[in-house]
């Protein structure tokens, strides 16, 4: 088929629905962007981002790729975030995994599904790295979920470790980083408590979450504010943050292993 009407039809028609709401919308959105946040999230059809936190056009910058991978050396998203930061001054950036990602699975796996395994290397890496917290949920399934979960983990410290967010923090940008992961199952987020808002949390904020996700119980963590769950989660995140705060306290050198490197400026 060279033409699809149906995705022309439904445009029309949601384009119609937003007019009608608020009918100066699309001329002044074609003036200008002005959002607060920019999304890093997974390719999955089933994350749609800006429906997931309810924001319109214009309000949410966004970049996705498979299993929402944050690598130093990727040109695309790396440029998404120094844009958002330097030019569009975003003053969140949130990084989004979810349950159920057939990426972190092919990771698991080291399924080989051809050149994507090399970008899914990436996540293996994250795999290797955390071997033991891993291996403490029973079955694949539990572990999958957890993989997904520590990969959010690491690469919100990817991002904290850019030069754009390193640079942003250096000159007192207001720019906070958040790891979040969403379940296609309940269609509800989970904050996986590694917010990191300065050069100095860095350490902090990855060692509260690594202690959150090793103290949950292997299975998806509940989500905020969803029944059952609520007190032993608030629970054993009071546990993970003075756990955290001990181990920082005992082991300073993890701070100063990701204190900016002097010298630089442009
Ligand atoms: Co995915």
């Amino acid at each position: 088929m060279r033409s699809l009407p149906t995705l022309f039809d439904n445009n029309r028609q949601w384009a119609r629905r937003l007019s009608e709401r608020d009918p100066g919308f699309f001329q002044s959105l074609a003036a200008q962007q002005s959002p607060k946040y920019v999304w890093i999230g997974c390719s999955d059809s089933r994350v749609p981002a800006n429906d997931i936190v309810g924001l319109k056009p214009g309000e949410l910058f966004v970049h996705r790729n498979v299993a929402n991978v944050v690598v130093h050396t990727d040109l695309n998203c790396l440029s998404v975030l120094q844009y958002a930061v330097d030019v569009l001054q975003v003053e969140h950036v949130i990084v989004c995994g979810h349950y159920g990602c057939g990426g972190v699975r092919a990771a698991y796996f080291r399924s080989s599904l051809g050149l994507i395994d090399n970008w899914l290397r990436h996540v293996q890496d994250v795999r290797d790295r955390h071997e033991a917290l891993i291996a403490r949920a029973e079955a694949d399934d539990g572990r999958i979920d957890r993989l997904c979960e520590l990969n959010v983990v690491d690469q919100v410290r990817h991002v904290c470790h850019t030069t754009i967010v390193q640079d942003a923090w250096r000159r007192r940008q207001p720019l906070t980083v958040h790891g979040w992961i969403y379940d296609v199952r309940d269609g509800l987020l989970r904050d996986l408590r590694c917010t990191t808002t300065s050069v100095e949390e860095i350490g902090a904020a990855n060692a509260q979450a690594l202690d959150y996700l090793g103290a949950a119980r292997p299975t998806r963590l509940p989500a905020l504010g969803a029944a059952g769950d609520g007190e032993a989660d608030a629970a054993a995140a009071d546990d993970a943050r003075a756990k955290a705060d001990a181990r920082l306290e005992a082991d300073a050198p993890v701070e100063a292993k990701d204190a900016p490197t002097s010298g630089r400026s442009r």
